[in-house]
């Protein structure tokens, strides 16, 4: 679907690693280029005509991404380089005042290193749910861990590994049964998915532009408004305050307050593009398209003797293997001798291995633009006896 967007794909370039970051449409580009040539101004910085566009089409895009994921209102949406920094945003701005040291926070060990870590950081306790035996994470293996002492549950709507998507809606409805809030790690699943944050009842959720055809260097952060009022500024600066003397420092109200400094103006501009193309599509369609690709990839892949398939039971866009006797990064370089990118090593998921046992793996991540003759492709690569000696040229 609506490949003649990307210039890439008129080349012999497979692209598989989307998960990683996806391609980049030339309206995203165009958008980036026409903001360095007639417009290359600061947001909210200047009073003259070129910063006042400049700044509009800034806050169109928030309110794009508002309506992307219906939130409330555009003050729930704050502009981040990416999920990683809402994260750590979220966790240290809001989540590290208010734990102590006996309040316990329920992650797994198939989250994104980028949820984790901040929280390790707390040095709060950290309870990891089971995972069942195809991977996934459950509401019945999270319900488990719940104890008074519960205050957070964080987790990735869609795992960026395993690749299962998660019943948000039933978590979070569980999670604020029991007065715990819970933090949606949504850089997978945007784009992917339909995200409604109001009717999934979502407290905080990170996402990233450049995984969804948007630019580099673009993140959003959501929170509903009332915990958003309560997210205190971890990095400040220029544009958030409205006085500061010796005795006081007046912030600006939200979602400025959390914008401190430059933004990636023209990334934030061009999102608004990729947010275009993805409801011209409809998320929907990319979701049946998607599964339907990867069912027909691992079908095939599954009669492949030579490969080990971790997650053939779930449904999603990535598919974890390795073929037997080859390390996982050899088999990468071999597949790029053939044009085709994939990812190979622990994927920032380093606890994974402890589960499946699998310390390193190939992952082939689908978007929209991938086709069933790529796929084909694939498959005639990896159906060959002498990967390991290709890739290393013997
Ligand atoms: C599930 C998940 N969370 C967080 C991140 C971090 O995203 P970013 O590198 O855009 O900050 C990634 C990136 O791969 C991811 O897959």
């Amino acid at each position: 679907m609506h490949r003649e967007d990307f210039n890439l794909l008129n080349t012999d370039i497979i692209y598989f690693d989307n998960g990683a970051t996806s391609l980049k449409p030339k309206a995203v580009i165009d958008s980036i280029l026409k903001y360095y040539e007639e417009y290359p101004m600061n947001a909210h910085r200047g009073d003259y005509k070129l910063s006042l566009l400049t700044s509009n089409l800034y806050e169109e895009t928030r309110v794009k991404v508002k309506d992307f994921i219906n939130a409330n209102k555009k003050e729930e949406i704050v502009f981040t380089s990416g999920s990683t920094e809402s994260l750590n945003m979220i966790i240290n701005g809001y989540f590290k005042d208010k734990l102590s040291s006996n309040d316990e926070v329920i992650l797994s060990k198939s989250e994104h290193a980028s949820l984790i870590l901040p929280f390790m950081e707390l040095g709060v306790k950290i309870k990891y749910a089971n995972l069942d035996e195809d991977y996934k994470l459950t509401l019945d293996n999270i319900s488990k861990e719940v104890t008074p002492n519960t205050k957070v549950i964080g987790l990735s709507h869609i795992s960026n590994v395993i690749g299962d998507k998660r019943d948000i809606k039933s978590i979070i409805e569980f999670a604020h049964k029991n007065n715990i809030l819970v933090v949606v790690d949504a850089a997978q699943s945007l784009g992917h998915t339909l995200v409604d944050v109001q009717d999934m009842d979502i407290d905080f959720l990170a996402g990233s532009a450049h995984k969804m055809c948007g630019p580099m260097g673009v993140g959003i952060l959501y929170a509903k408004e009332e915990l958003m009022r309560e997210i205190k500024p971890v990095y400040t600066g220029g544009g958030v305050t409205v006085s500061f003397n010796e005795d006081e420092i007046v912030y600006k109200d939200i979602p400025y307050n959390l914008e401190s400094g430059t933004r990636n103006v023209p990334g934030v501009i061009a999102f608004s593009k990729a947010i275009d193309l993805i409801n011209l599509i409809g998320v929907n369609n990319i979701e049946e398209y998607i599964t339907d690709l990867k069912k027909y990839l691992i079908n095939k892949l599954s009669k492949l003797d030579n490969l080990e398939i971790l997650n053939s039971n779930v449904e999603g866009s990535t598919i974890i293997f390795n073929v037997k006797g080859v390390f996982a990064q050899d088999t990468s370089l071999y597949l790029d001798k053939k044009n085709i990118c994939v990812r190979s090593g622990d994927h920032c998921d380093k606890m994974l291995h402890e589960v499946t046992g699998v310390k390193n793996t190939v992952r082939v991540s689908l978007y929209f633009y991938n086709t069933i003759e790529e796929c084909d492709k694939l498959i005639e690569a990896l159906n060959n006896p002498n990967i390991l000696e290709e890739s290393l040229g013997i």
